[in-house]
């Protein structure tokens, strides 16, 4: 048996936040918290969205305190004004920091021992999130990643409960993002949509959903790289491609690139969607003996089809592909270009090794192996083999 976990509500579509109004009609009178970082305020976004929910008579109060990598401070926080200021609903705004920040708010605020205020037809204290990034799939999928304060450790959770009721992915929201960021985050959105084909608990539900993602992404990532300001065609279709990787691991899970580019990013600050891209050839290269034959069929999605070669050589082809569209989007090739040090990678292994996002890697692995991987991620050599 297979549980699905899906959003209820998905608004997709250039210029779809001003449609919020329509689905929160008759909430007239309620308070919204409105859940995002500082850089997001500065660009005027925050503010527009609550122009847009006072046109249908909701008042909104703003926390901005989410940083990168959100703490469990920054919850308690921002739980105190979604209390003090009375509110009913949460709406977050920004990229995977402020939505996971605001899923933990509702989470805490709905297992708490007071009675909702208003009620409303996604049940207590609906969450609306509004991405601003193209990547992490944060308003689809029931994961959140937080930093406890205490122990500054980063810690993955995973409930149905924390798919927001409703996700407004609107593609102008992401135009004045820059070229390193739009990489960063559209590389996750490709992280999350080939590590969740090849996890263990993959299906063909998940896999339609991540082969969609993968060929959009191949194919307008770059574009949306070189040209975000102007290519809105562009940009919608990274929207779409991310919300649909986001429901395809949300599903699927994860796996080994992840649980290394977790430690990458804990230890040494690297952007998480940079880390993943690092990390992710070296991860394709470890499973590929295993997952070949899957790893082929993306082949016809990603060049056209060359007859003649075997399963391992066509899963090597695919590895260069990858390989080819990361050098295309100046991802550097080795962790030593983020400071990463020989020395430093036992203890990447340890974290790596105790990331549960590992748990779903089509391979098992030991100590040892993630050991490999980062010496080859730090050695940053192409590790295909070129097919004669
Ligand atoms: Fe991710």
């Amino acid at each position: 048996m297979h549980e699905y976990n899906l959003s209820p509500m998905l608004m997709l579509g250039s210029g779809c936040r001003h449609k919020l109004t329509d689905i929160l009609e008759g909430q007239s009178g309620a308070k919204a918290l409105l859940v995002t970082d500082k850089d997001i305020r500065q660009l005027g976004i925050p503010d527009e969205i609550s122009e847009i929910l006072g046109k249908a008579g909701i008042e909104t109060a703003v926390f901005d305190e989410v940083a990168a990598d959100p703490t469990t401070d920054q919850v308690t926080a921002g739980l105190q004004m979604f209390l003090n200021e009375n509110c009913s609903m949460i709406v977050a705004v920004g990229g995977g920091s402020p939505i996971d920040c605001a899923k933990n708010i509702v989470y805490v605020a709905r297992e708490g021992a007071f009675e909702p205020a208003v009620s409303f037809r996604w049940g207590r204290f609906p969450l609306i999130a509004i991405p601003t990034t193209a990547g992490t799939g944060s308003e689809v999928s029931q994961y959140l990643v937080i930093t406890d304060s205490d122990s500054g450790n980063k810690v993955v959770l995973r409930d149905s409960s924390f798919i927001p009721s409703v996700a407004v992915c609107d593609a102008e929201l992401t135009t004045s993002l820059p070229p390193s960021v739009t990489v960063n985050t559209g590389m996750d959105a490709f992280s999350h949509a080939l590590e969740s084909y090849l996890a263990t608990c993959a299906t063909d539900f998940s896999d339609a959903l991540a082969m969609k993602a993968i060929g959009i992404i191949v194919e307008f990532l770059p574009r949306a790289y070189k040209n975000g300001k102007r290519d809105m065609e562009a940009r919608e279709k990274m929207m779409e491609a991310q919300m649909l990787a986001g429901m395809a691991f949300s599903n699927a899970g994860l796996g080994l690139c992840h649980a290394t580019s977790h430690a990458v990013g804990s230890k040494y600050g690297v952007p998480h969607g940079r880390a993943n891209a690092i990390m992710l050839p070296y991860v394709l290269a470890y499973n590929l003996p295993v997952v070949q034959r899957k790893v082929s069929r993306l082949f016809p999605i990603l060049a056209s089809r060359r007859g003649g070669l075997s399963w391992l050589q066509t899963s090597q082809e695919v590895g260069r592909i990858i390989w080819d569209l990361l050098r295309s989007l100046d991802i550097p090739a080795s962790l030593k270009e983020e400071g990463v040090k020989a020395a430093g990678i036992s203890e990447l292994v340890e974290t790596a090794y105790a990331d549960p996002a590992g748990n779903t890697n089509p391979c098992t692995y030991e100590k040892s192996d993630i050991n490999e991987i980062y010496r080859a991620a730090l050695a940053g050599e192409m590790p295909f083999d070129i097919v004669g």
